[in-house]
């Protein structure tokens, strides 16, 4: 049995570790991190699943951003400890956040990753959205929460303001 809920601040270093062990060394130092610094992941959609024994399986963060001005949602990380990948729990809180979101009133959401994974939820590549470099830019990829959300919607992403 595994419980997804919102991350509470008591889960902060568990994800932090778990992203750890997910990511490559220097995370951190990747551009999508120079849009989260001094900025709180968006509260009630960064979620975490747990098992029946508590034990932290995986994590889900989202960020608010600007699209040339306009606010979107920046997906990510979202990892799956490596002993309980495979069996639905990326797609479960991908699923679980992305109704959230929609529910709360957010119109676009956008990521960096691969899109053979991310296509299964709606999302593909986005054109114009420029990420801070050095970014491939086959792999921002975006999804409109509702209809034509991504139209028109172009340029440099950028921190949300302060
Ligand atoms: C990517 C990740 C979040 C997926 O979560 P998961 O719970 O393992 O995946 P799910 O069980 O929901 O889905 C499994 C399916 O996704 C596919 N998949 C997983 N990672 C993929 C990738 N990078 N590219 C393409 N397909 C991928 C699997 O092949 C499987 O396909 P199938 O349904 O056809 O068998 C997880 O594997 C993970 O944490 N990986 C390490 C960290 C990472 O890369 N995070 C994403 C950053 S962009």
């Amino acid at each position: 049995m595994i419980e997804l809920r919102a991350e509470q601040p008591d889960d902060r270093w568990e994800v932090e570790a778990l992203y750890d062990l997910c990511f490559a060394p220097g995370r951190e130092a990747l551009s999508s991190y120079r849009l989260r610094d001094g900025v709180p992941p968006v509260e009630g959609l960064s979620e975490v699943a747990r098992d029946s024994d508590g034990i932290l399986a995986a994590a889900i963060r989202y960020w608010p951003v600007l699209v040339g001005g306009t606010r979107a949602l920046l997906l990510g990380p979202v990892a799956v400890h490596p002993t309980r990948q495979g069996e639905g729990l990326g797609g479960s809180l991908i699923r679980d956040s992305l109704a959230k979101a929609e529910e709360s009133g957010w119109s676009r959401v956008m990521l960096v990753g691969d899109a053979p994974y991310y296509q299964r939820f709606g999302f593909s590549k986005l054109t114009g959205v420029e990420m801070p470099p050095p970014t491939n830019p086959e792999r921002v990829l975006g999804l409109a929460l509702q209809d034509g959300a991504w139209d028109g919607v172009q340029g440099q992403v950028t921190r949300w303001p302060a």
